[in-house]
């Protein structure tokens, strides 16, 4: 199969339909299995340049120890303090100087359409890894690769996203890229924190929906329940986030009536929506999500770094 995904900017999970996300697990499968040796041509010489305007653990991470599983490195910036923006040097300049030093871009940035804008500026592949409460669409990739790894597909599963569906970005990337799936919807959260309906008019007729506010009626019917961590530092006022916060929680208790092959998904960092007694059950996938990460990022550098694969 042709590889769609060389040269190509990711800015939104809308932009890859069913068979590109086929092909990049497949691929990513084949990644996986490949000696150190053959992984680490892929990027042979090849420099990822990195931009991280907002807190970041995993994705930073997740990205260099990518791009150095497969041969490249990483150059960047963390820390806005610590670059020429503080200076007042403007985002496009910002973008325009790591462009001249990489062959891929990652960025994440406060600001909704930050993607996008940086990728009209820049010549080289610029990844969006989160633009304000728009879009992380390298989250949602290897949040359907967990299903599909960890469930054996995605076709004809209830998945049921959880939290804080207003400001959390990888809700967003994740609804519209299991609009390529015959899935079932279930979206639960307070009315305060209720999805965003331009999202809703965007995948309706597409895929099934239903809202909840009460976890409870629908978690014991779920095959996937992805829970989400209210974005405390989104909110436009403190006191409303008072009002929700801890308005789900997950814990052994809650997971005795669900299905037994559920799986929970988060995509970190959590807060106190899965308690750590959860940890140990075969239910949680969170940490294999993480690991999955690596390896769908790892793949997703290498079909964008390279036509043939
Ligand atoms: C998420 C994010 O930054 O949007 N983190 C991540 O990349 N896994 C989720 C979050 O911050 O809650």
């Amino acid at each position: 199969m042709k590889n769609h995904f060389y040269g190509r900017d990711i800015v939104s999970i809308k932009e890859f339909d069913n068979e590109d996300l086929d092909f990049l697990f497949k691929s990513t499968d084949k990644v996986r299995n490949m000696q150190q040796s053959e992984k680490r041509e892929l990027a042979r010489g090849r420099i990822l340049g990195y931009l991280f305007f907002e807190p970041s653990t995993r994705t930073r991470l997740s990205f260099e120890a990518a791009m150095a599983s497969i041969g490249g490195i990483s150059i960047g910036i963390a820390d806005v303090k610590s670059s020429s923006l503080e200076k007042g040097e403007s985002l496009a300049d910002t973008v325009r100087v790591i462009d001249q030093y990489s062959d891929v871009i990652v960025l994440r940035n406060p600001l909704d359409g930050s993607g996008r804008f940086a990728a009209e500026v820049a010549e080289k592949p610029v990844i969006n890894a989160g633009s304000g409460t728009e879009e992380h669409p390298t989250q949602a990739m290897l949040d359907l690769y967990t299903i599909w790894k960890e469930k054996g597909r995605i076709d004809g599963l209830k998945i049921g996203i959880v939290g804080d569906l207003k400001y959390g970005r990888t809700v967003y990337s994740l609804l519209y890229g299991l609009t390529n799936y015959d899935v079932e919807i279930h979206l639960v959260a307070p009315p305060l924190l209720k999805i965003r309906k331009e999202s809703i008019y965007e995948v309706e007729g597409k895929i099934r929906i239903h809202e909840h506010e009460v976890l409870n009626d629908i978690l014991n019917e779920l095959d996937v329940v992805y829970v989400t961590r209210i974005q405390r530092e989104r909110f436009p006022d403190v006191q409303e986030y008072e009002k929700v916060k801890g308005s789900y929680v997950i814990d052994s208790k809650v997971l005795e009536n669900t299905k037994s092959d559920l799986i929970v998904m988060h995509p970190l960092p959590r807060l106190d929506e899965v308690s750590h007694d959860v940890d140990n059950t075969p239910k949680a996938k969170y940490f294999e999500q993480v690991s999955y990460g690596k390896d769908v990022r790892a793949t997703l550098l290498a079909l964008i770094l390279n036509e043939k694969f």
